[in-house]
């Protein structure tokens, strides 16, 4: 099948290579020059782990092409995605849908025969209507159908979460559109991935709502965590206790800063604002977007607390700056909420992350970026794990020890065991540990 790709980002260059790797021809379009020109020389524009070689072996075998003009590809397409961009609108925090309907109008001009048009992106309940009625708008007389198929993958893991995924879910009643989507997905029907076809818009609310599910079940454990600390008890233990139950689960039970990252932020925030404005408040998902906030701007405090309470000229070390390990985004990182305040506290901060720097460099003005964990931890009063990359789970605690002004360590994804530290001869601090 041949497939366009309207947006080259997280989604679209994963989601594009994957396809042209189960054998489909795709061309990845996206309007940013820089990106593009990058690609066609196998730059990746993002840290996401076997991208670069799975782009590389596409593209060799002359599966894989990448483009600014959607016209040729668009005009040659059985499908074309739609994987821009649906960032929180500023002031009410609603999907952005600027880019989503930018990208249908341009596609309405130039189909041509029976097109499927796919939105991937993350778009509110009612957004395929939309579409529909820009293209019928712009094209009176084309031939298509809107499809919903949300994707579910997660970053740092996104091309085992693409070909192996828990389920593909696609929204639409057109049987012509059912059919050409099961033929793009074949490869992982014959692999027995639940392929669960649903009408378009409740193929758009699954998506937000397994979002706001998982960002809730995070702040639940986090919330328990807090209660631990409270009355002595240990959130590990409760997670895995919890988490063996197969009706609850064991993943999505870290206790952690806060969740951050391009999406569940945005899309609680989003199904938040649709249900208020379909007189249906999703009640829980507005505790958990409250509660999550709330958890990110108190990490500081802890940091301050580890410090005795003033942070004033203290230099704190911080190991990770991304949301999440094994990606350079920072979108929403809880580093965004937690080093802007010890800034503010009046400390002196010092960070490295193995593939956030470029991004911290922007975001984060007035800390010094440093070439490694041992540098970082150079004079530091306190050294604090806020991302847990697997290069930080086993540090050598004495050359660290060593370096540091005072032996303080902050865990804030509670990948140490309080006695491996303490001998160590560390001031120990985790998240809802005893
Ligand atoms: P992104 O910002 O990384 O990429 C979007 C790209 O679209 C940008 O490169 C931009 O230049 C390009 N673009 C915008 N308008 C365009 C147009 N008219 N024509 C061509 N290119 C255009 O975004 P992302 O993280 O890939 O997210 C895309 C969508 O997928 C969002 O709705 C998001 O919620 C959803 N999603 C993201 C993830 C994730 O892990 N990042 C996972 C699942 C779903
Ligand atoms: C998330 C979902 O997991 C994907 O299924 C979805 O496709 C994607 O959002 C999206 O819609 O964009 P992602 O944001 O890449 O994926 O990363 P996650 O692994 O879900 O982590 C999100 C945040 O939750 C991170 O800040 C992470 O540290 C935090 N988290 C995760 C916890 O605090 N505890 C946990 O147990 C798990």
């Amino acid at each position: 099948m041949r497939v366009a790709m309207i947006g080259t980002g997280y989604v679209g260059l994963v989601s594009g290579a994957c396809f042209a790797d189960f054998g489909h021809t795709v061309t990845c379009i996206d309007t940013n020059e820089a990106k593009i020109a990058g690609l066609r020389e196998g730059k990746m524009p993002i840290f996401e782990p076997g991208l670069d070689v799975l782009v590389a072996k596409n593209v060799r075998e002359q599966r894989l092409f990448f483009d600014t003009k959607a016209a040729e590809a668009v005009r040659n397409a059985d499908a074309v995605f739609i994987a821009v961009g649906t960032p929180s609108r500023r002031g009410d925090g609603h999907a952005d849908l600027t880019y989503v309907f930018a990208a249908a109008e341009e596609i309405a001009k130039l189909i041509d025969g029976f097109t499927v048009i796919v939105t991937k992106s993350t778009v509110p309940v009612g957004t395929g209507d939309e579409i529909e009625a820009i293209v019928h708008r712009v094209r009176p007389d084309a031939d298509f159908a809107v499809v919903s198929n949300p994707e579910f993958l997660r970053e740092g893991a996104a091309i085992d979460d693409f070909k192996h995924p828990d389920r593909v879910v696609v929204g639409s009643d057109d049987e012509r559109a059912r059919a050409v989507m099961q033929d793009l997905y074949r490869p992982l029907y014959l692999n027995e991935t639940p392929i669960m076809f649903t009408d378009r818009r409740t193929s758009e609310l699954t998506k937000y709502a397994g979002n706001a599910f998982l960002a809730m079940k995070i702040t639940f454990i986090n919330e328990i965590a807090d209660l631990c600390e409270a009355v002595g008890a240990n959130v590990q233990h409760v997670a895995r206790g919890i988490g063996l139950d197969k009706r609850i689960g064991s993943k999505f039970l870290n206790a952690s800063p806060g969740y951050g990252g391009s999406c569940f932020p945005k899309d609680t925030l989003a199904l938040v604002t649709t249900a208020r404005t379909a007189n249906s408040p999703m009640t829980l998902v507005e505790a958990t977007v409250t509660a999550n906030d709330r958890r990110k701007k108190s990490m500081a405090d802890r940091i301050v607390n580890a410090l005795g309470g003033d942070a004033v000229g203290k230099t704190v070390g911080i190991l990770g700056l991304t949301f999440k390990p094994n990606t350079d985004d920072m979108r929403d990182s809880p580093s965004l909420d937690i080093v802007p305040a010890l800034l503010a506290a009046g400390a002196v901060v010092q960070a490295f992350d193995p593939e956030g720097m470029t991004e911290a460099a922007s975001l984060l003005p007035g800390i010094a970026l440093k070439d490694g964990a041992y540098d970082v931890a150079d004079g530091a009063d306190v050294l604090v794990i806020l991302t847990e990359w697997d290069q930080f789970r086993a540090l050598d605690l004495s050359r660290i020890k060593s370096a540091m002004r005072a032996p303080r360590l902050v865990d804030l994804r509670n990948i140490y065991k309080r006695e491996e530290i303490t001998r160590h001869g560390f001031d120990y601090f985790s998240i809802g540990r005893p």
